[in-house]
């Protein structure tokens, strides 16, 4: 597999954390740029979290400063989760902003495709405020994007709220024209990260690989599921694992459609595998066993890598 250039929207965020390192030294990712935005916390601590994480990563992929609130909803918080700043559990040092490179997410984003000699994958892996901005502001990048491929929506009952889950429940009207763009996506919805959860010996093999796996260790011990389930649920590396290892989701096609009006299914996936309109490919089953061993050899492949 040659490099897929990859651009990531996020709101680091636990999971986010982790699946930003897998990408970041994957041997079939290029990441061109991340683009961090408000979700799991403000944007203030989701900016300074992906700096800090490269910094300790040592890399220096460039980073654009995302949407500071969804387009239309009320801002919602994930801090009861991920803690104030997004990453309770392991004290990143902090790091300087020279990776910001200045001006509008959308637009550094768009030139970053157009100049791209190969088509662009874009990762949203938190509410995609930053993608429905690109899309609308410039219609044309399409003409280089390969798929997009999320972390979101849900098949059965949400996280945010019963029929909601919180990436679409952060800006449905984002996720909407996502949906709408008629661009090839692919969504782990949250059944999948329900499924894939951390096993106790899996957290052990996680902080035994290096220092990238003890960090990781740190932050998964950190995570409080509102459901209180002691299983540790990484949501968004199996969006990345999408990408890398599809053969071991069960991928379904279907529509996808987010509700943008109902006072009670606000920010709800509407996912039809019925319909013959489709819109989308949703991953309905993983084998877990398989995605645990493709997730902890990315984490050793992260130690290894960082030198
Ligand atoms: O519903 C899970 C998603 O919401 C993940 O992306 C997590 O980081 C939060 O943003
Ligand atoms: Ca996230």
């Amino acid at each position: 597999m040659t490099k897929k250039p990859l651009i990531i929207s996020t709101d680091p965020g636990i999971d986010d954390i982790a699946a930003i390192t897998i990408s970041l030294f994957s041997k079939d990712l290029d990441v061109k740029m991340i683009v961090p935005t408000w979700g799991n916390v403000a944007l203030e601590y989701t900016l300074q979290n992906t700096l800090n994480l490269e910094k300790f990563l040592h890399t220096g992929v460039p980073v654009a400063e995302g949407a500071n609130q969804p387009l239309v909803a009320p801002k919602i918080s994930a801090a009861s989760v991920h803690g104030k700043t997004g990453v309770a559990g392991f004290d990143f040092e902090e790091a300087t902003n020279e990776l910001v490179v200045p001006g509008l997410a959308a637009t550094l984003m768009y030139n970053e495709i157009m100049d791209s000699p190969e088509k662009v994958t874009l990762l949203g892996i938190g509410p995609l405020t930053d993608f429905a901005l690109l899309l609308k502001q410039y219609p044309n990048v399409v003409e280089n994007i390969e798929e997009i491929v999320i972390m979101g929506a849900n098949i059965g009952r949400g996280n945010h709220s019963p029929l909601a889950e919180y990436n679409i429940a952060g800006d449905p009207e984002a996720a909407q024209v996502v949906f709408q763009s008629g661009l090839p996506i692919k969504v782990a919805p949250l059944e999948i990260g329900n499924k894939t959860h951390i096993t106790p010996e899996e957290m052990r093999e996680i902080d035994k690989s290096g220092e990238v796996g003890h960090m990781l260790y740190s932050l998964f011990s950190n995570i409080h599921e509102p459901d209180g389930d002691p299983r540790i649920k990484i949501f968004d590396p199996t969006a990345v694992g999408l990408i890398l290892c599809p053969e071991v989701f069960t991928i379904r096609d279907a529509n996808v459609q987010i509700e943008t009006s109902g006072k009670f299914t606000y920010g709800a996936s509407v996912i039809d595998f019925m319909s013959e309109e489709v819109n989308a490919q949703v991953a309905t089953d993983v084998d877990v066993d398989s995605f645990a061993n493709w997730f902890i050899d990315g984490v050793r492949k992260a130690d290894q890598g960082r030198q």
